[in-house]
Protein backbone atom coordinates (compact mmCIF):
# COMPACT_ATOMS: atom_id res chain seq x y z
CA UNK A 1 0.00 0.00 0.00
CA UNK A 2 1.48 3.05 -0.36
CA UNK A 3 -0.11 6.42 0.56
CA UNK A 4 1.22 9.71 0.22
CA UNK A 5 1.62 11.69 3.90
CA UNK A 6 0.62 15.03 5.42
CA UNK A 7 4.65 15.14 7.27
CA UNK A 8 5.56 15.56 3.67
CA UNK A 9 2.94 17.52 2.43
CA UNK A 10 3.25 21.54 1.71
CA UNK A 11 0.18 22.71 3.73
CA UNK A 12 0.91 26.29 4.05
CA UNK A 13 -2.13 28.71 3.45
CA UNK A 14 -3.74 25.56 1.27
CA UNK A 15 -7.45 24.89 2.16
CA UNK A 16 -7.81 21.05 3.45
CA UNK A 17 -11.07 19.79 2.78
CA UNK A 18 -11.23 16.97 5.68
CA UNK A 19 -13.50 14.14 5.60
CA UNK A 20 -14.06 13.08 9.35
CA UNK A 21 -16.68 10.87 10.82
CA UNK A 22 -19.33 13.06 13.39
CA UNK A 23 -21.82 10.50 13.17
CA UNK A 24 -21.52 10.54 17.09
CA UNK A 25 -24.41 9.42 19.56
CA UNK A 26 -26.80 12.07 19.83
CA UNK A 27 -29.55 12.66 22.73
CA UNK A 28 -31.92 15.24 22.19
CA UNK A 29 -29.55 17.34 20.21
CA UNK A 30 -26.69 16.71 23.05
CA UNK A 31 -23.63 13.93 21.99
CA UNK A 32 -23.45 11.53 24.37
CA UNK A 33 -19.97 9.80 23.28
CA UNK A 34 -17.56 12.36 21.76
CA UNK A 35 -14.97 10.02 20.92
CA UNK A 36 -15.22 10.04 17.24
CA UNK A 37 -14.52 14.01 17.69
CA UNK A 38 -11.59 13.73 20.09
CA UNK A 39 -10.31 11.15 16.93
CA UNK A 40 -10.09 13.87 14.61
CA UNK A 41 -7.92 16.15 16.43
CA UNK A 42 -4.45 15.26 16.05
CA UNK A 43 -5.11 15.73 12.72
CA UNK A 44 -6.82 19.21 12.84
CA UNK A 45 -4.41 20.17 15.06
CA UNK A 46 -1.55 18.47 12.62
CA UNK A 47 -3.10 21.01 9.41
CA UNK A 48 -3.70 23.87 11.89
CA UNK A 49 -0.14 24.33 13.19
CA UNK A 50 0.99 23.91 9.47
CA UNK A 51 -0.97 26.52 8.10
CA UNK A 52 -3.74 24.69 6.24
CA UNK A 53 -7.39 26.09 6.35
CA UNK A 54 -9.42 23.03 7.74
CA UNK A 55 -12.70 22.66 6.57
CA UNK A 56 -14.49 19.61 8.03
CA UNK A 57 -16.70 17.38 6.01
CA UNK A 58 -19.21 14.82 7.38
CA UNK A 59 -22.40 12.54 7.06
CA UNK A 60 -24.72 12.05 10.31
CA UNK A 61 -27.54 9.76 9.85
CA UNK A 62 -29.38 8.46 7.04
CA UNK A 63 -31.39 11.46 5.90
CA UNK A 64 -31.55 10.10 2.63
CA UNK A 65 -30.77 13.09 0.16
CA UNK A 66 -33.31 15.96 2.31
CA UNK A 67 -32.74 18.53 4.58
CA UNK A 68 -33.91 16.82 8.23
CA UNK A 69 -33.41 19.39 10.82
CA UNK A 70 -32.86 16.63 13.55
CA UNK A 71 -29.81 15.36 11.70
CA UNK A 72 -28.01 18.72 11.68
CA UNK A 73 -24.65 19.08 12.51
CA UNK A 74 -25.28 22.27 14.11
CA UNK A 75 -25.06 20.69 17.61
CA UNK A 76 -21.30 19.61 17.23
CA UNK A 77 -19.71 22.96 16.51
CA UNK A 78 -19.89 24.42 20.19
CA UNK A 79 -18.41 20.66 21.84
CA UNK A 80 -15.49 20.81 18.94
CA UNK A 81 -14.68 24.20 19.46
CA UNK A 82 -14.55 23.49 23.03
CA UNK A 83 -12.44 20.60 22.16
CA UNK A 84 -9.97 22.19 19.57
CA UNK A 85 -9.97 25.62 21.79
CA UNK A 86 -10.96 28.04 19.13
CA UNK A 87 -14.17 28.60 17.90
CA UNK A 88 -15.43 26.47 14.54
CA UNK A 89 -17.24 28.35 11.60
CA UNK A 90 -19.99 26.71 10.41
CA UNK A 91 -21.77 26.63 7.23
CA UNK A 92 -25.85 25.45 7.11
CA UNK A 93 -24.94 23.95 3.83
CA UNK A 94 -21.96 22.01 2.55
CA UNK A 95 -21.89 22.85 -0.94
CA UNK A 96 -22.78 26.47 -2.72
CA UNK A 97 -22.86 29.49 -1.15
CA UNK A 98 -22.72 28.59 2.59
CA UNK A 99 -19.82 26.63 2.03
CA UNK A 100 -17.78 28.43 0.20
CA UNK A 101 -18.60 31.97 2.59
CA UNK A 102 -17.15 30.25 5.76
CA UNK A 103 -14.55 29.00 3.41
CA UNK A 104 -13.70 32.61 2.23
CA UNK A 105 -13.51 33.61 6.06
CA UNK A 106 -10.87 31.06 7.05
CA UNK A 107 -7.86 32.21 7.97
CA UNK A 108 -4.35 29.71 7.99
CA UNK A 109 -5.17 27.64 11.14
CA UNK A 110 -9.03 27.99 11.42
CA UNK A 111 -11.24 25.45 11.06
CA UNK A 112 -14.76 25.46 9.63
CA UNK A 113 -17.92 22.72 9.94
CA UNK A 114 -20.02 21.92 6.75
CA UNK A 115 -23.73 20.82 7.42
CA UNK A 116 -24.24 17.16 6.66
CA UNK A 117 -23.15 16.06 3.23
CA UNK A 118 -26.21 13.31 3.07
CA UNK A 119 -28.35 16.44 3.04
CA UNK A 120 -27.54 16.23 -0.61
CA UNK A 121 -28.75 12.63 -2.62
CA UNK A 122 -25.16 13.35 -4.36
CA UNK A 123 -23.38 12.09 -1.79
CA UNK A 124 -24.48 8.83 -1.39
CA UNK A 125 -24.98 8.55 -5.32
CA UNK A 126 -21.30 9.15 -5.64
CA UNK A 127 -22.58 12.15 -8.24
CA UNK A 128 -19.39 13.25 -10.23
CA UNK A 129 -21.28 17.04 -9.90
CA UNK A 130 -21.92 16.80 -6.36
CA UNK A 131 -18.09 15.44 -6.09
CA UNK A 132 -16.80 18.56 -8.09
CA UNK A 133 -19.09 20.83 -5.92
CA UNK A 134 -17.06 19.43 -3.30
CA UNK A 135 -13.59 19.63 -4.83
CA UNK A 136 -13.94 23.82 -5.46
CA UNK A 137 -13.93 24.30 -1.79
CA UNK A 138 -10.41 23.17 -1.19
CA UNK A 139 -7.18 22.41 -2.30
CA UNK A 140 -6.23 18.93 -1.11
CA UNK A 141 -8.27 16.54 0.47
CA UNK A 142 -7.56 14.85 3.68
CA UNK A 143 -9.78 11.34 5.12
CA UNK A 144 -9.64 10.85 8.70
CA UNK A 145 -12.46 8.60 8.55
CA UNK A 146 -11.72 5.24 8.46
CA UNK A 147 -15.33 4.23 9.65
CA UNK A 148 -17.04 5.65 6.69
CA UNK A 149 -14.38 4.18 4.30
CA UNK A 150 -16.38 0.83 3.48
CA UNK A 151 -18.88 3.20 2.08
CA UNK A 152 -18.21 4.72 -2.17
CA UNK A 153 -19.77 7.96 -1.30
CA UNK A 154 -18.54 11.30 -3.13
CA UNK A 155 -17.03 12.33 0.22
CA UNK A 156 -15.40 9.65 0.35
CA UNK A 157 -14.42 8.01 -2.47
CA UNK A 158 -15.34 11.11 -5.51
CA UNK A 159 -13.58 13.72 -4.41
CA UNK A 160 -10.25 11.70 -3.50
CA UNK A 161 -10.23 11.33 -7.54
CA UNK A 162 -10.13 14.95 -7.84
CA UNK A 163 -7.84 16.65 -5.33
CA UNK A 164 -4.41 15.21 -4.19
CA UNK A 165 -5.10 12.95 -1.64
CA UNK A 166 -4.15 12.33 2.13
CA UNK A 167 -5.19 9.99 5.14
CA UNK A 168 -5.38 11.87 8.00
CA UNK A 169 -3.32 10.71 11.50
CA UNK A 170 -5.82 9.15 12.73
CA UNK A 171 -6.66 6.55 9.35
CA UNK A 172 -2.86 6.50 8.83
CA UNK A 173 -3.01 4.95 12.60
CA UNK A 174 -6.02 2.59 11.84
CA UNK A 175 -4.29 1.45 8.41
CA UNK A 176 -0.94 0.59 10.10
CA UNK A 177 -2.93 -1.11 12.67
CA UNK A 178 -5.07 -3.73 10.67
CA UNK A 179 -2.25 -4.39 8.15
CA UNK A 180 0.17 -5.50 11.23
CA UNK A 181 -2.94 -7.55 12.17
CA UNK A 182 -4.11 -9.34 9.03
CA UNK A 183 -2.43 -7.56 6.24
CA UNK A 184 1.35 -8.61 7.18
CA UNK A 185 1.48 -10.08 10.17
CA UNK A 186 3.61 -11.96 12.43
CA UNK A 187 2.30 -15.31 13.18
CA UNK A 188 1.17 -17.53 14.79
CA UNK A 189 -2.19 -15.25 14.12
CA UNK A 190 -5.09 -16.06 16.35
CA UNK A 191 -8.74 -14.41 15.63
CA UNK A 192 -11.71 -14.74 18.06
CA UNK A 193 -14.69 -14.41 16.64
CA UNK A 194 -17.84 -13.78 18.41
CA UNK A 195 -21.33 -12.45 18.76
CA UNK A 196 -24.76 -13.62 18.41
CA UNK A 197 -24.77 -14.89 14.40
CA UNK A 198 -23.19 -17.05 12.21
CA UNK A 199 -25.53 -15.58 9.31
CA UNK A 200 -23.81 -11.76 9.68
CA UNK A 201 -20.25 -13.19 10.34
CA UNK A 202 -20.58 -15.85 7.06
CA UNK A 203 -17.84 -13.71 4.81
CA UNK A 204 -15.81 -13.21 7.60
CA UNK A 205 -15.79 -16.46 8.95
CA UNK A 206 -14.48 -18.14 5.86
CA UNK A 207 -12.19 -15.48 4.95
CA UNK A 208 -10.53 -15.86 8.30
CA UNK A 209 -9.63 -19.75 7.97
CA UNK A 210 -7.34 -19.06 5.05
CA UNK A 211 -5.94 -16.18 6.88
CA UNK A 212 -5.44 -17.09 10.04
CA UNK A 213 -3.63 -20.14 12.05
CA UNK A 214 -5.98 -20.75 14.83
CA UNK A 215 -9.65 -19.50 15.20
CA UNK A 216 -11.65 -19.44 18.47
CA UNK A 217 -15.59 -19.27 17.74
CA UNK A 218 -17.37 -17.77 20.71
CA UNK A 219 -20.86 -16.22 22.09
CA UNK A 220 -24.18 -17.22 20.42
CA UNK A 221 -22.92 -18.14 17.47
CA UNK A 222 -20.66 -20.91 18.90
CA UNK A 223 -24.02 -22.40 19.55
CA UNK A 224 -24.72 -22.68 16.08
CA UNK A 225 -21.56 -24.79 15.72
CA UNK A 226 -21.95 -27.22 18.38
CA UNK A 227 -25.14 -27.97 17.47
CA UNK A 228 -23.51 -29.05 13.90
CA UNK A 229 -21.60 -31.02 15.54
CA UNK A 230 -24.63 -33.11 17.06
CA UNK A 231 -24.04 -31.47 20.61
CA UNK A 232 -27.91 -30.45 22.31
CA UNK A 233 -27.78 -26.67 22.52
CA UNK A 234 -31.03 -27.00 25.01
CA UNK A 235 -32.98 -23.54 24.46
CA UNK A 236 -29.98 -21.93 23.42
CA UNK A 237 -29.96 -19.07 20.88
CA UNK A 238 -29.08 -21.37 17.64
CA UNK A 239 -29.51 -20.63 13.69
CA UNK A 240 -30.21 -24.41 13.03
CA UNK A 241 -30.42 -23.85 9.24
CA UNK A 242 -26.96 -23.17 9.13
CA UNK A 243 -26.11 -25.91 10.31
CA UNK A 244 -24.31 -27.10 7.14
CA UNK A 245 -22.62 -24.19 6.54
CA UNK A 246 -21.03 -24.69 9.97
CA UNK A 247 -19.42 -27.79 9.02
CA UNK A 248 -18.37 -26.09 5.40
CA UNK A 249 -16.58 -23.58 7.75
CA UNK A 250 -14.76 -26.37 9.87
CA UNK A 251 -14.15 -28.02 6.43
CA UNK A 252 -12.65 -25.26 4.96
CA UNK A 253 -10.54 -24.22 8.03
CA UNK A 254 -9.26 -27.84 8.15
CA UNK A 255 -8.28 -27.17 4.30
CA UNK A 256 -6.31 -24.35 5.42
CA UNK A 257 -4.37 -25.53 8.44
CA UNK A 258 -6.40 -23.34 10.44
CA UNK A 259 -6.81 -24.74 14.00
CA UNK A 260 -10.58 -24.16 14.78
CA UNK A 261 -11.59 -23.85 18.71
CA UNK A 262 -14.67 -24.42 19.81
CA UNK A 263 -16.47 -24.71 22.97
CA UNK A 264 -14.64 -27.31 25.34
CA UNK A 265 -17.09 -26.21 28.03
CA UNK A 266 -20.26 -24.14 28.42
CA UNK A 267 -21.72 -22.03 30.98
CA UNK A 268 -25.60 -22.72 31.28
CA UNK A 269 -28.53 -20.61 33.34
CA UNK A 270 -32.37 -20.52 32.26
CA UNK A 271 -32.95 -17.21 32.88
CA UNK A 272 -30.89 -14.69 30.93
CA UNK A 273 -30.52 -11.96 33.86
CA UNK A 274 -28.10 -10.43 36.29
CA UNK A 275 -26.84 -12.64 38.98
CA UNK A 276 -29.41 -15.49 37.22
CA UNK A 277 -27.63 -19.08 38.36
CA UNK A 278 -24.90 -20.08 36.20
CA UNK A 279 -23.69 -23.97 35.87
CA UNK A 280 -20.70 -24.95 33.94
CA UNK A 281 -21.46 -27.81 31.79
CA UNK A 282 -19.75 -30.19 29.51
CA UNK A 283 -20.81 -30.19 26.07
CA UNK A 284 -24.14 -31.33 24.92
CA UNK A 285 -25.22 -31.97 28.79
CA UNK A 286 -28.13 -28.93 28.51
CA UNK A 287 -31.42 -29.17 29.85
CA UNK A 288 -33.84 -28.25 27.60
CA UNK A 289 -34.67 -25.26 29.70
CA UNK A 290 -31.20 -24.11 29.75
CA UNK A 291 -29.49 -21.33 27.52
CA UNK A 292 -25.70 -21.55 27.03
CA UNK A 293 -24.99 -17.74 27.72
CA UNK A 294 -20.56 -17.65 27.95
CA UNK A 295 -17.76 -19.83 27.23
CA UNK A 296 -16.57 -22.06 30.23
CA UNK A 297 -13.28 -22.37 32.13
CA UNK A 298 -11.85 -24.51 30.44
CA UNK A 299 -12.91 -23.32 26.87
CA UNK A 300 -11.18 -19.85 28.67
CA UNK A 301 -7.96 -21.23 29.91
CA UNK A 302 -7.28 -23.12 26.48
CA UNK A 303 -7.79 -19.62 24.80
CA UNK A 304 -5.61 -18.10 26.70
CA UNK A 305 -3.06 -20.36 26.25
CA UNK A 306 -3.20 -19.90 22.45
CA UNK A 307 -3.29 -16.12 22.89
CA UNK A 308 0.43 -16.67 24.70
CA UNK A 309 1.39 -19.10 22.16
CA UNK A 310 0.91 -16.73 19.30
CA UNK A 311 2.23 -13.46 18.17
CA UNK A 312 -1.03 -11.81 16.59
CA UNK A 313 -4.52 -11.47 17.74
CA UNK A 314 -7.31 -10.39 15.88
CA UNK A 315 -10.57 -9.87 17.66
CA UNK A 316 -14.16 -9.00 16.84
CA UNK A 317 -17.08 -9.80 19.17
CA UNK A 318 -17.86 -11.35 22.67
CA UNK A 319 -17.61 -14.90 24.25
CA UNK A 320 -20.71 -14.33 26.01
CA UNK A 321 -23.70 -12.43 27.30
CA UNK A 322 -20.96 -10.03 28.77
CA UNK A 323 -23.43 -7.30 29.30
CA UNK A 324 -25.14 -9.64 31.89
CA UNK A 325 -22.63 -10.84 34.35
CA UNK A 326 -22.26 -12.93 35.66
CA UNK A 327 -21.95 -13.98 32.02
CA UNK A 328 -19.34 -11.44 31.30
CA UNK A 329 -16.70 -13.75 32.59
CA UNK A 330 -15.46 -15.46 29.90
CA UNK A 331 -15.04 -12.43 27.74
CA UNK A 332 -13.48 -10.63 30.72
CA UNK A 333 -10.67 -12.80 31.35
CA UNK A 334 -9.42 -13.28 27.90
CA UNK A 335 -9.62 -9.49 27.14
CA UNK A 336 -7.57 -9.14 30.57
CA UNK A 337 -5.28 -11.63 29.03
CA UNK A 338 -4.72 -10.22 25.89
CA UNK A 339 -4.06 -6.70 27.15
CA UNK A 340 -1.75 -8.14 29.72
CA UNK A 341 0.27 -9.89 26.93
CA UNK A 342 0.33 -6.60 24.46
CA UNK A 343 1.28 -4.56 27.24
CA UNK A 344 4.28 -6.99 27.82
CA UNK A 345 4.78 -6.73 24.03
CA UNK A 346 4.15 -10.29 23.68
CA UNK A 347 1.63 -9.49 21.30
CA UNK A 348 -0.13 -7.34 18.83
CA UNK A 349 -3.58 -7.33 20.04
CA UNK A 350 -6.53 -5.76 17.70
CA UNK A 351 -9.94 -5.64 18.11
CA UNK A 352 -12.95 -3.82 16.63
CA UNK A 353 -16.15 -3.86 16.47
CA UNK A 354 -19.52 -2.18 18.48
CA UNK A 355 -19.64 -4.88 20.81
CA UNK A 356 -16.34 -5.47 20.91
CA UNK A 357 -15.30 -2.25 22.32
CA UNK A 358 -18.61 -2.28 24.86
CA UNK A 359 -17.17 -5.74 25.73
CA UNK A 360 -13.27 -4.32 26.42
CA UNK A 361 -14.40 -1.77 28.51
CA UNK A 362 -16.68 -4.09 30.51
CA UNK A 363 -13.23 -5.54 31.07
CA UNK A 364 -11.60 -1.86 31.68
CA UNK A 365 -8.61 -2.95 28.87
CA UNK A 366 -9.97 -0.87 25.78
CA UNK A 367 -6.95 1.27 26.53
CA UNK A 368 -4.44 -1.65 27.16
CA UNK A 369 -4.86 -3.47 23.57
CA UNK A 370 -2.14 -2.31 20.41
CA UNK A 371 -5.48 -0.80 18.70
CA UNK A 372 -8.63 -0.84 18.92
CA UNK A 373 -10.99 0.16 16.36
CA UNK A 374 -14.18 2.15 16.28
CA UNK A 375 -15.11 1.47 13.13
CA UNK A 376 -18.35 -0.49 13.32
CA UNK A 377 -19.39 -1.68 9.14
CA UNK A 378 -16.05 -0.46 7.94
CA UNK A 379 -13.82 -3.31 10.10
CA UNK A 380 -15.60 -5.80 9.64
CA UNK A 381 -15.71 -5.27 5.69
CA UNK A 382 -11.86 -5.26 6.31
CA UNK A 383 -11.83 -7.95 8.09
CA UNK A 384 -14.10 -10.27 5.66
CA UNK A 385 -10.68 -9.07 3.14
CA UNK A 386 -13.03 -6.45 1.09
CA UNK A 387 -11.47 -3.39 -0.34
CA UNK A 388 -12.76 -0.16 0.97
CA UNK A 389 -13.46 2.14 -1.62
CA UNK A 390 -12.38 5.40 1.03
CA UNK A 391 -9.08 3.87 1.56
CA UNK A 392 -8.55 3.03 -2.30
CA UNK A 393 -8.94 5.83 -3.45
CA UNK A 394 -6.22 6.96 -1.10
CA UNK A 395 -3.77 5.11 -2.52
CA UNK A 396 -0.97 6.33 -5.03
C1 LIG B 1 -20.76 4.40 11.18
O1 LIG B 1 -21.30 5.01 12.13
O2 LIG B 1 -20.50 3.19 11.22
C2 LIG B 1 -20.34 5.19 9.98
O3 LIG B 1 -20.47 6.55 10.24
C3 LIG B 1 -21.09 4.78 8.74
O4 LIG B 1 -22.44 5.12 8.83
P1 LIG B 1 -23.49 4.50 7.80
O5 LIG B 1 -23.62 3.05 8.14
O6 LIG B 1 -24.76 5.28 7.95
O7 LIG B 1 -22.89 4.65 6.42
Amino acid sequence: MTFRTLQGADLKDKTALVRVDFNVPMDDGRITDDTRLRAALPTIAFLSKAGAKIVLLTHFDRPKGKRVPEMSLKPVVEPLAKLIGKPVQWADDCIGQPAQAAVASLKPGDVALLENLRYHAGEEANDPAFAAELARLGDIYVDDAFSAAHRAHASTEGVARLLPAYPGLAMERELKALDSALGNPERPVIGIVGGSKVSTKLDLLKHLVTKLDKLAIGGGMANTFLYAQGHDVGASYCEKDLAETAREIIGLAGRNNCKLFLPLDIVVAERMEPGAAARVRTLGNVDEHERILDAGPETVARLKRAMANSKTLIWNGPLGVFEIPPFDKGTVEAAREAARLAKEGKLVAVAGGGDTVAALNVAGVAGDLTFVSTAGGAFLEWMEGKELPGVEALKV
